[in-house]
């Protein structure tokens, strides 16, 4: 238990029909402050259906997770929306960007979300200026007026990137980041996440099926069928599983002939 987010126990069901379908089955997940986790695990295995939950996108069936020691089942429909809004943010594969707004107006947009109509003018121009000093640091400094229909897909992820990370959120919570992107635009936008999450101490939660970038991430975290297999469990599979070895010199039962 680290006392920063803490998953305990957490199941989900779906109700279909008049069938229950278990889809996360009792996973326990601590991350501390700094931590870049990557979940792995075949299709399927409920990875987005956890980090919907950790986000506060979606509810479980039972269990609790913590932010900060306080259970969100504590939190009134407000304070979900508000650590939506600006203690977690979200990076989804297939971005999620309005189409009608500009790369700077798409970044902009959840500071414009935080303030009210009266706050919003006298936080505008700060928020343009940190929008296009993200933007610009993505590399994407010349882009900035186009609509996400003229961007290519590494370019609208950045435009993502940098939306998420406006409101300094404590926790980035990544969706295949990477999946919808080519090798060496993947390598790219890898390579950027990483450096923001050293530079800034973020925690980022990521879902990836590529294993280049759950290399770099500080933990693994391996889901299978609804549960998180940890490296003891692995091995513990893997020594089950595995053929008995053929017996060599050392297990000759010397001292025993027969
Ligand atoms: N709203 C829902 N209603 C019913 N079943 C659902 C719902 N959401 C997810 N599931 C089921 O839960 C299981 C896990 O889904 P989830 O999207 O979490 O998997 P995943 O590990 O993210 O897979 P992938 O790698 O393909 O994205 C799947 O069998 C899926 O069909
Ligand atoms: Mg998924």
């Amino acid at each position: 238990m680290s006392g920063f987010l803490d998953a305990r126990d957490i199941r989900r069901e779906f109700q279909i029909g008049d069938r229950t379908l278990p889809v996360l089955r009792g996973i326990d997940l601590s991350v501390e402050p700094g931590d870049v986790v990557a979940i792995v695990g075949p299709s399927g295995a409920g990875k987005s259906t956890f980090l919907h939950i950790l986000g506060l996108l979606d509810k479980p069936t039972s269990g609790s997770v913590l932010f900060k020691g306080t259970p969100y089942s504590d939190l009134s429909d407000g304070e979900r929306a508000r650590m939506r809004n600006s203690t977690f943010s979200f990076v989804f594969q297939f971005y999620h960007l309005l189409p009608e707004l500009s790369a700077l107006e798409n970044a902009i947009m959840p500071i414009m979300i935080q303030s009210s109509i009266l706050k919003w003018p006298m936080v505008r121009g700060d928020a343009r200026r940190r929008a296009k000093s993200l933007l610009d640091r993505m590399g994407m400094g010349s882009r900035l007026h186009h609509v996400p229909g003229a961007l290519s897909g590494g370019e609208r992820q950045r435009v993502a990137i940098a939306r998420a990370l406006m409101t300094n959120p404590e926790v980035v919570f990544c969706d295949e980041p990477t999946g919808n992107l080519d090798t060496v635009t993947s390598q790219e936008i890898q390579d950027l996440l990483w450096s923001l999450a050293e530079e800034r101490r973020t925690c980022f939660v990521m879902v990836t099926h590529e294993p280049s970038l759950a290399r770099r991430a500080h933990r693994v975290v391996r889901m299978v069928d609804g549960l998180i297999v940890d490296g003891e469990a692995q091995q513990a599979i893997a020594q089950a599983t595995a053929p008995p070895p053929a017996p060599g010199p050392a297990d000759s039962p010397a001292g025993n002939p027969v």
